[in-house]
């Protein structure tokens, strides 16, 4: 994997027809699992967080790329995808995937899906608005893999994702999450109190220079349910 953070001079350019005076693009490069990526941020106050590549966005990808995770025919959906590069590098790896956000957020990540999968790609990715604990009824209960870069960041949120997550998870779904564990946002709550209510989840990945872990969970069994509720 490789990238590049520091945007050459070219790359830094004022959208002529943009909302606000200071929004301005970077465009990023990436290279996961044999695939490269152009990533467009579009940084202007309409996007907030959602306009950058967040350092769990990268981790959640390079985790995919070192355990060679086989996407081929996988149904996927991304939460919270802010630019999509997660959802853009599992499709490019064979994954039927649907990526979302806040309404707000989707044409920066249909101008990433638009400039980095061929136009004739049979799984193409489709791009959705879905806001936590509101939209989810319109999505399905049964994805392979529910993923989710840097999402745990607002407590007010968290009832919200956690209902949405319920929602999404069926039988054979597998969630990953990465995070920053920002203490200050509650985040170690979020992963050993309020998502064990809701998922069976462990720790499968950690790095101690960027604070960032992933977490692997499923769907509660009947039993594990039991036991959470009695906790
Ligand atoms: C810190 S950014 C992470 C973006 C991207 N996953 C990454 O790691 O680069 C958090 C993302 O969650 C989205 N988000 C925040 N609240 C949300 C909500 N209530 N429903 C859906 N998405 C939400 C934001 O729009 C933003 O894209």
């Amino acid at each position: 994997m490789s990238f590049d953070f520091e945007p050459e001079e070219s790359d830094l350019f004022r959208i002529e027809d943009a909302p606000f005076a200071d929004t301005f693009t970077r465009e990023n490069r990436y290279r996961f699992s044999g695939q490269e990526l152009k990533i467009t941020q579009t940084f202007s106050a309409n996007l907030g967080v959602a306009a950058p590549v967040w350092e769990a966005a990268v981790s959640l990808c390079q985790y995919f790329e070192e355990r060679k995770f086989d996407f081929t025919g996988k149904r996927v959906l991304e939460l919270g995808a802010g630019t999509g590069i997660v959802g853009i590098m599992v499709a490019l790896l064979g994954g039927d995937v649907t990526i979302t956000d806040l309404p707000h957020a989707l044409k920066q990540i249909q101008l990433n899906v638009s400039s980095n999968m061929p136009a004739d790609c049979l799984n193409f990715p489709r791009v959705k608005a879905l806001a936590w604990g509101k939209d989810h009824h319109d999505f399905p209960s049964d994805y392979d893999l529910v993923l989710g870069a840097d999402i745990v960041y607002l407590q007010d949120t968290y009832p919200a994702l956690l209902r949405t997550l319920e929602h999404l998870c069926g039988e054979g779904t597998v969630v990953y999450l990465s995070s920053k564990m920002r203490q200050e946002h509650g985040a170690v709550t979020f992963y050993e109190e309020q998502l064990p209510r809701y998922l069976d989840a462990r720790l499968v990945h950690r790095d101690d220079c960027e604070d960032i872990s992933i977490f692997r969970g499923t769907k509660k069994t009947h039993a594990s349910f039991r036991e959470a509720k009695e906790r």
